[in-house]
């Protein structure tokens, strides 16, 4: 499933965007209605959010709207950006980088493909300045559904009135397919922290948000994948689509992984432990009564729980499915750090995060990190989870083709 963010804006053929929302989302894809003030003329909100069951996003400065996280993350979770119906006044904008409303923003914000519907008046169409607008959209990749011919509502016959709402969706969905390089593949993602019980209403913790697996869980689908979501207790809305665990400790989180990997191991492609798992635990486990406050210390004796990763990496060694991909929160110089643990467990990439760094790890909406494995250690600039998840996701994808092969021998 992948997001499409639907930019409606106002032309007669406003309404032919309702179909193509309920196009979308019939070929499984997830659509965030933007609409501009003159397509609010034209087409009610109402009619958007009952169709796509998600608010419509419209005026960027209304009260509230900023604080709304979707909102902002709309611009790096959208796997495709579709503009339909494309009017000369947003080609134009879009072709010279004004962004005076939420839409024109977004598509300046946005690094996902786009794609445009034009629709307008023949000699609009055809007018130099409209013509040199399309071509440099064209130039800078964004790709268009031809207008059709035929009668317009403004009474002329001729190029210009919207293409058919299922063959902007076919264009739409092509695209995405081209995205869809996991399709077949078999992702586990873990995420969040781990709540270690200590009585019936306390527990040790810790501040993951559960952000970055949930990020990366979310790529996946986007890419294709079928996706198993091993979580802790977060306050995340899980990503459709993806077959969602929930777990609260660090042993019931292993128990989950491990049965789905013993399960189906020879299935799995990838297991992202992206998850913080405790490291330690009350020794003997939650205590079945409340602990009282009784007295003026209290010493609590905690034992290691198990590494997950370490027995993925014990249980998979000497063959080279599923690739093992680790995370760790370092301060200071990940590498040397992260490699040892990359031999360690014996996985093929660690994620290093430099939580000490501005902008990086938990709770935070960015982050800042060093991919590793054996042969590289290559920066990723500080940017959006979901961009961190793409890039990751992106070097992880050769050496699925290399599982395939046996060429990525596990080290
Ligand atoms: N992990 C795990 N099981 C644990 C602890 C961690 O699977 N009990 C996984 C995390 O999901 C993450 C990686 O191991 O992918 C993080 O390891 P980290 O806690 O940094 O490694 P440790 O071996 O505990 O190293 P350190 O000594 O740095 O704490």
């Amino acid at each position: 499933m992948a997001l499409v963010a639907l930019g409606v804006c106002g032309g007669i053929g406003a309404y032919k965007a309702v179909e193509v929302a309920r196009g979308l989302q019939q070929r499984g894809h997830d659509v965030a209605a933007v609409l501009t003030a003159n397509a609010t003329r034209f087409v009610g909100p109402l009619t958007f959010e009952a169709i796509t069951r998600r608010p419509v996003i419209g005026d960027q400065f209304a009260p509230g709207v900023n604080a709304q996280i979707e909102h902002i993350a709309l611009a790096t979770d959208l796997d495709l950006l579709l503009v339909a119906p494309a009017t000369a006044n947003i080609v134009g904008k879009l072709a010279n980088g004004i962004a005076d409303d939420f839409l024109s923003a977004l598509y300046l914000a946005t690094t996902a493909p786009v794609l445009v519907a034009p629709a307008m008046n023949s000699n609009m169409l055809a007018h130099a300045a409209v013509a040199a607008n399309l071509d440099r959209l064209a130039a800078r990749g964004v790709r268009f559904v031809e207008p059709g011919a035929g009668y317009l509502a403004c009474g002329w016959v001729g190029k210009g009135r919207l293409a058919e709402p299922a063959d902007i969706v076919a264009a739409a969905d092509g695209l995405l397919g081209a995205g869809r390089r996991l399709a077949g593949r078999r992702v586990l993602v873990t995420a969040g922290p781990t709540v270690e019980d200590l009585d019936p209403v306390r527990y040790l913790g810790n501040r993951s948000s559960g952000r970055m697996g949930y990020a990366i869980a979310a790529e996946a689908l986007a890419r294709g994948a079928e996706v198993v979501l091993v979580t802790g207790p977060t306050a995340l809305e899980p990503p459709a689509g993806a077959e969602v665990v929930r777990v609260r400790g660090a042993e019931e989180m292993r128990s989950a992984v491990m049965a789905r990997v013993a399960g189906d191991g020879d299935g799995l492609d990838l297991v992202a432990m992206v998850a913080a798992v405790a490291d330690y635990t009350p020794a003997g486990g939650a205590r079945e009564a409340k602990l009282l406050r009784d007295r003026d210390e209290l010493v609590l004796t905690l034992r290691r729980t198990p590494d997950i990763l370490g027995a993925l990496g014990r249980w998979r060694a000497g063959r080279p499915r599923p690739v093992l991909v680790g995370f760790a929160a370092e301060v200071g110089d990940p590498v040397a750090r992260a490699r040892e643990k990359l031999r360690r467990k014996q996985v093929d990439l660690v994620v290093a995060n430099d939580v000490s760094r501005p902008g990086a790890g938990f709770g935070s909406d960015t982050n800042i990190a060093t991919l590793i494995s054996e042969a590289e250690a290559e920066e990723v600039p500080l940017g959006s989870k979901r961009e961190l998840a793409r890039v990751l996701l992106d070097r992880i994808e050769p050496r699925l083709g290399e599982a395939d092969t046996g060429a990525g021998e596990a080290k």
